[in-house]
């Protein structure tokens, strides 16, 4: 969603501020917009795509050092010129930017009308703007105090960041509930939304916490809280590289992420996966072990496809802990006054770490008093600082909106922590846990093999491009694969997809079956094969145009017709992991077949900060 970058330093604050606006694309956005402070504030603002407000400032003169600039992707008001942030304030002392809802700005906007403040947008964060312009003016006191004063008002989330044209050298930031990371480099300062538009300055980060406020110049950074208190910033070194959120090669970030999926499975699981000693090494799973080990109850909060990680995390805790699993959308959870008990144990999924459904419901587990547990690819992100214990997934950053090799290694991390906890439950035996740890093992190489059948992938995903609408088709662990591949498809193609257990087919989904509607299978060898292929076979007799993953070699389907598109073989627990692969390359090729740009599909954002 919206995305905030700011400069203040030796440089020119315009190209810098430009990058990284381009870097923050693939978070979704609708417009774009720079505000630069030469002692005189300046704002450009253009709806769009960030080349277009580019090229409406070919020839301005930019000189400034000091600047913000922004994404946004609209909630209150339309995706226009006039909505798109920085604004302005009504005095025309104060710029701008702004993450996130306020949610009581019906109110402060009320009070501000009837002070005779007219608005230009329709957006919340003029209103803000307004009610600290206001304070400033009123009180005459500094902005930082004015800020301060204005949030103890402020009911929603923000990340904000001014200028003051009165004071060409200083930002002032603030942030609750939304990201801010703050690059410290040799008298000049980086504030972004996440760490994308930093490191090719500097590796040393400040994460701001909620509710604290940023004074920063170029050689100085002061962190307030809003009582005003000095708080010590701890300045971390980033572990990542340029080449990481870079293309490398490949036509789209989604493609380079399905690639590197080999990689990054081997990389969840080296360190972790001890197969000398017959162990899993997670030390925030040992140190919670107890609680795990005895947990009445396993609830797992997520949204979208991290959802669908849970889903399939589901069926493996119960078969081989044991131990009951909820798994609930977390925009459901967090409203609907949830039982948790004493003995449950939560765990919430999340690549950002930034998902704003799931921080809330976090936040009412824990008042229950619930034991956090994190499973979450973006290091250092707002999920990780609230959970209690948790294991990243070390999937390494994840551009394409569309999250591909951030699911496999949810799947890879979810799998090793059921085992782990199933070993000292003794709730499996010794042999198939190492079986299990065998087969996990050898993922990274299965998926390689996966990733050489592309060309037949791609030749069936153009023979069936112009579908209109799709269903998905799967049961057991293969039935939450099904439900990521009908969202995979809908995100990158806009094709309307279904997922749906294939038993449920004859309730109801198999009226939509005729010789136009590609019904996709995920039908590798498990406990009900032999059932789903009776189902495949109703598809056949009502002349439905099959498309089914199956087990390599698997002779119970040859005399199927349709698309098959072979995987290799794998225990049942382990198989979602590779048969999630080829639907992400059938949606993706899907998408590139309908000329659609598949990193950045309308209306969605990377990570959805807003509720
Ligand atoms: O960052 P998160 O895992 O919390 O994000 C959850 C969903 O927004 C995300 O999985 C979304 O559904 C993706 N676009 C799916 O490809």
């Amino acid at each position: 969603m919206c995305g905030i970058v700011a400069y203040v330093g030796h440089r020119e604050a315009y190209p810098v501020i430009l990058k990284g606006l381009k870097r923050l694309e693939y978070r979704g956005y609708d417009s774009a917009g720079i505000a630069l402070n030469d002692s005189k504030l300046s704002v450009y603002k253009k709806q769009g795509k960030v080349a277009r407000l580019e090229e409406s400032l070919v020839g301005v003169e930019l000189k400034a050092t000091i600047g913000i600039g922004h994404t946004r992707w609209a909630t209150h008001g339309e995706p226009s010129d006039r909505n798109a942030h920085p604004h302005l304030s009504a005095s025309g002392r104060l710029a701008m930017i702004h993450n996130g809802i306020i949610e009581n700005y019906a109110s402060l906007k009320l009070e501000l009308e009837k002070k005779g403040y007219a608005f230009k947008s329709d957006t919340d964060t003029e209103v803000l703007l307004n009610f600290i312009d206001d304070i400033l003016i009123r009180n005459q006191c500094s902005l930082e105090e004015a800020v301060r004063i204005a949030l103890k008002r402020v009911v929603g989330a923000y990340v904000i960041v001014l200028m003051d044209e009165e004071d060409p050298s200083t930002l002032i930031a603030a942030r609750k509930g939304s990201p801010l990371v703050i690059g410290v480099g040799e008298n000049e300062h980086f504030l972004a939304s996440d760490a994308s538009p930093i490191i090719e300055y500097t590796k040393q980060v400040v994460y701001v916490n909620d509710y604290e406020l940023a004074i920063i110049k170029g050689n100085e950074l002061i962190l307030k809280n809003l009582g005003n208190e000095i708080v010590t910033p701890f300045v971390q070194q980033l572990d990542l590289e340029l080449a990481a959120i870079e293309k490398g090669g490949y036509d789209h970030f989604m493609l380079k992420e399905i690639f590197e999926q080999p990689k990054t499975i081997f990389d969840c699981l080296r360190g972790r996966l001890d197969i000398a000693n017959q162990d899993i090494i997670m030390s925030g799973v040992q140190h919670y072990m107890e609680e795990l080990k005895t947990a009445n109850r396993i609830i797992i909060i997520a949204c979208g496809t991290s959802w669908h990680a849970g889903l399939v995390a589901e069926y493996i805790i119960e078969e081989l802990c044991r131990i009951p699993v909820e798994v609930e959308y977390a925009s459901e959870f967090r409203y609907r006054n949830p039982i948790v008990n004493k003995g449950d144990v939560l765990f919430a999924i999340s690549q950002s770490g930034e998902t704003a459904d799931t921080l809330v419901a976090i936040e009412r587990a824990k008042e229950q008093g619930a034991i956090i547990f994190g499973i979450l690819n973006v290091v250092g992100s707002s999920i990780a600082r609230i959970s209690h214990a948790g294991a990243y997934t070390h999937a390494g950053p994840e551009i394409g909106v569309a999250s591909t090799k951030a699911f496999t290694a949810q799947l890879v991390v979810l799998a090793m922590i059921a085992l782990k906890i199933a070993k000292e439950k003794k709730s499996i035996s010794n042999a198939r846990f190492m079986h299990l740890m065998h087969e996990l093992n050898a993922v990274p190489e299965k998926v390689k093999e996966i990733l050489a059948s592309t060309e037949k992938i791609k030749a069936v995903a153009s023979k069936h491009a112009a579908a209109s609408s799709f269903l998905f088709l799967g049961r057991g662990y293969n039935f939450p694969i099904a439900l990521e591949g009908a969202l995979k498809l809908k995100e990158i193609s806009y094709i309307h997809a279904e997922g749906y257990p294939a038993a449920e087919m004859k309730h109801g989904p198999i009226a939509l079956v005729d010789e136009n509607l590609p019904v996709l299978f995920v039908a590798t060898k498990d406990a009900y094969h032999e059932k789903v292929v009776s189902n495949m076979q109703e598809i056949n007799a009502r002349k439905g145009k099959l498309i089914a993953v199956v087990t390599a070699g698997d002779h119970s389907v040859l005399s199927l017709t349709g698309d098959l598109i072979e995987v290799p073989e794998a225990d049942e627990v382990i198989a979602p992991i590779l048969n999630v692969v080829p639907l992400q390359l059938l949606s993706y090729y899907i998408g590139v077949e309908r000329g659609l740009d598949v990193d950045r599909p309308r209306n969605l954002a990377k990570s959805v900060t807003v509720e």
